[in-house]
């Protein structure tokens, strides 16, 4: 979240300030709103474990080689691929149009979480927590309503950018992630504990290996990119604002251990709650809006407890969603020339136009695209085929055309920091990491089937 273009001279992170910025990009709705539902959709326990392998392989490794990437070149994803490997330049551009496709349907989930925080507020909370399942789905597939609060999110957003508030949202991030962490434990504990928790623990944590399949693997690598702000440049731009003192290794660790910790906090606040009120664990991207207002109608003050929730929530949205639309944003700036109002408001209008028919998708337009409806359509192309795709080069770039002894040179900053994990990473950026990408890019595109493999 970054004002400055990055022609000019670039402000350096202090070493903290670094962390929380990566935190705060870090951990959004993929964290609170899709790590759980996707556990729900995919398994249970299958597929936290199979998300946590990707994570210390996959995950690490690229975390760590899109920082190095950033601090060595000190330039914006596209500068920075045309720096170190001229020939893969696209590979900075798929991050720039993955970013613009998610922030498409990232802000209209951020509207559902907006009037979520707002039917608390108005003393709305039993109705939520009563009819949870009817009032959701009434609400989604509704044409106009989603679609307005979709609108109020983005002018959120451009309200924030305008008044130059930034360094405000920055600084109160540093409160307002440590309070959400809090809430989410809270939560969690009243969740274990209603009756009929257990199950759900169970489901959490213990894998059903007969649930493993392809397409669980799948979701895990892209819901790790989708986490940790993979595949779209954005971690390359934060890195290309950290000091030559920063080490490296050592936040390529930290960010994913928080952003990991907010996801099993979040998982831990919702399925248990899921088998205790009876719902269902695969209704998919409704689970958290429809489990949570029970969970707080559960609590003595529940409704109070649930707008400050979906505050910090709302607030956790905000921060990734400015991060977001800065990719494209600083795109048009750097490489097109832009200025950065035009940009912002230019693009924040197509963004809106695209969320009108992805919205509606979820209800009254039926059409479908190679079977999916609209809104599910753009996120497979962002996620399942574009994202790791971005991944993929970056792999290639630092393993075969950049190399990993010069990435190793600057993530050691010469010889003058420890890089513990180096021979791990150098033969997971070389080998493991762009085999198992292309694998799974291969079957969640479906290109396995067209090839007749399976
Ligand atoms: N990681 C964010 C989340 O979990 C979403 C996200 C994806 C993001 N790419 C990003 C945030 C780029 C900021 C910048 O919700």
């Amino acid at each position: 979240m970054k004002a400055e273009s990055s022609k000019g001279p670039r402000g350096t992170f202090s070493n903290f300030g670094f962390l929380m910025a990566s935190v705060g990009s870090a951990v959004g709705l993929g964290n609170l709103w899709k790590f759980p539902y996707l556990t729900g959709t995919n398994g249970g326990g299958i597929f936290v474990l199979i998300y946590l392998c990707i994570l210390l392989t996959v995950g690490f490794a690229c975390i760590l080689g899109e920082m190095t990437i950033g601090r060595f070149t000190k330039l914006n994803p596209i500068g920075a691929y045309r720096k170190i490997a001229k020939k893969y330049t696209f590979a900075g551009v798929i991050g720039v149009v993955v970013a613009f496709l998610i922030v498409t349907y990232y802000n209209i989930i951020g509207g559902w979480i907006l009037k979520y925080f707002f039917s608390y507020v108005i003393g709305q909370s039993k109705v939520l927590s009563t009819n949870s399942e009817a009032f959701f789905g009434e609400f989604i597939t509704s044409p106009l309503e989603p679609i307005i609060w979709t609108l109020v999110f983005i002018l959120i957003n451009l309200f924030i950018l305008k008044a130059g508030v930034i360094r405000g949202i920055e600084r109160a991030a540093k409160f307002m992630m440590p309070l959400l962490f809090i809430l989410l434990i809270v939560t969690a504990i009243r969740s274990v504990t209603l009756p009929g928790a257990m199950d759900g623990v169970r489901f959490f944590l213990k894998p059903d290996l007969s649930e493993l399949s392809m397409s669980t693997v799948s979701a895990a690598l892209g819901q790790v990119f989708f986490s940790l702000s993979l595949g779209m440049g954005i971690t390359i731009t934060y890195g290309s604002y950290l000091s030559d003192t920063a080490n490296l290794e050592k936040n390529a660790v930290m960010v994913p251990l928080f952003d990991t910790a907010a996801a099993i906090l979040s998982g831990f606040a919702i399925l248990p709650a899921v088998f205790a009120f009876g719902f269902d664990p695969s209704e998919g991207p409704g689970l958290i809006f429809v489990t949570l207002p029970s969970v707080f109608g559960s609590m003595p003050g529940g409704f109070l407890f649930g707008a400050l929730f979906f505050l910090l929530v709302l607030f956790a949205a905000i921060t990734s969603s400015l991060s977001l639309l800065e990719v494209p944003t600083s795109y048009l700036i750097d490489n097109r020339n832009w200025d950065r109002k035009k940009a912002v408001y230019v693009l924040s209008i197509i963004i809106f136009l695209i969320s009108i028919p992805e919205s509606l998708s979820n209800g009254v337009w039926q059409t479908k695209f190679f079977g999916m409806a609209f809104f599910d359509f753009v996120g497979y192309i962002a996620e399942a085929v574009l994202m790791p795709l971005c991944g993929l080069m970056m792999c290639i770039v630092i393993g075969y055309v950049w190399g990993t002894d010069k990435a190793a040179a600057e993530i050691k900053n010469n010889g003058l920091m420890p890089f513990k994990s180096e021979m791990y990473w150098k033969i997971l950026i070389k080998y493991i990491a762009p085999v198992l990408i292309f694998g799974i890019w291969l079957n969640s595109t479906g290109l396995l089937d067209l090839l007749g493999i399976k």
